[in-house]
């Protein structure tokens, strides 16, 4: 299972890589303006340097023409970059074409099964299950991760799952025993991963029983 941080912050990004293992970057236009930023160009350059992995740049364009042009030129700022367009009508017309360039598409607010089965008839290289906005509205944002699963290995597919829209560890635990190839994590929740009360309890006791013989 591959783990992506969705972050456009600089020092969150190089912390997770310092980690040792970071796959990949997802951004988006709110995630952009988190940092303040209107024009990205050289934002995304500047995260595309610190990861080999795939970083998801997104267009704000919504028209299919426009969309290709965005993306084209997102395409042009870092191999690394990874296009992301929303899962629209004229979002899967512009992944066709991008990805007969060459260019990795993710597909992005995908909120139902069929919607990823069209990304992956599209070309796309990834598609975007928001998991965390499914559960906002009393849905069961992880069942449509099954159900993509099952869609996608019943025909081979092979465009990758990113599960996005994570807002907790138990998102991560059930996505892994899923089976999903990749979860984009807010650096939040990447620390929630690591830590257990337990841990932190144990290395103390250790720390206090060694002290207790240092000397001797
Ligand atoms: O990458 C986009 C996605 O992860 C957004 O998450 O928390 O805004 O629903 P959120």
């Amino acid at each position: 299972m591959k783990f992506f941080i969705d972050t456009a912050n600089l020092d969150e990004i190089k912390k997770a890589a310092s980690f040792g293992f970071l796959d990949g970057v997802t951004t988006n236009p709110s995630l952009m303006a988190k940092e303040g930023l209107s024009r990205q160009d050289d934002h995304i350059k500047a995260i595309c340097a610190l990861t080999p992995g795939p970083v998801s740049a997104e267009v704000l364009a919504t028209e299919t023409e426009a969309m290709i042009k965005e993306g084209r030129h997102l395409a042009s700022l870092a191999p690394n970059v990874a296009v992301k367009l929303p899962l629209t009508m004229e979002g899967l017309a512009a992944t066709g074409v991008l990805a007969g360039d060459g260019i990795r598409v993710n597909l992005t607010l995908v909120f139902s099964p069929l919607q990823a089965l069209l990304a992956a008839k599209a070309g796309a290289a990834f598609v975007s299950p928001f998991v965390g906005r499914l559960d906002d509205v009393g849905h069961d944002g992880l069942e449509l991760v099954e159900e993509i699963i099952t869609i996608y290995g019943n025909y081979n597919f092979g465009t990758e799952i990113i599960v996005a829209s994570i807002r907790s560890p138990q998102h991560v635990l059930r996505s892994a025993i899923l089976g999903a190839d990749i979860a984009t994590i807010p650096y939040k929740v990447i620390q929630q991963l690591a830590g257990h009360p337990l841990t932190d309890r144990g290395v103390a006791d250790f720390l206090a029983d060694h002290a207790k013989v240092a000397d001797k």
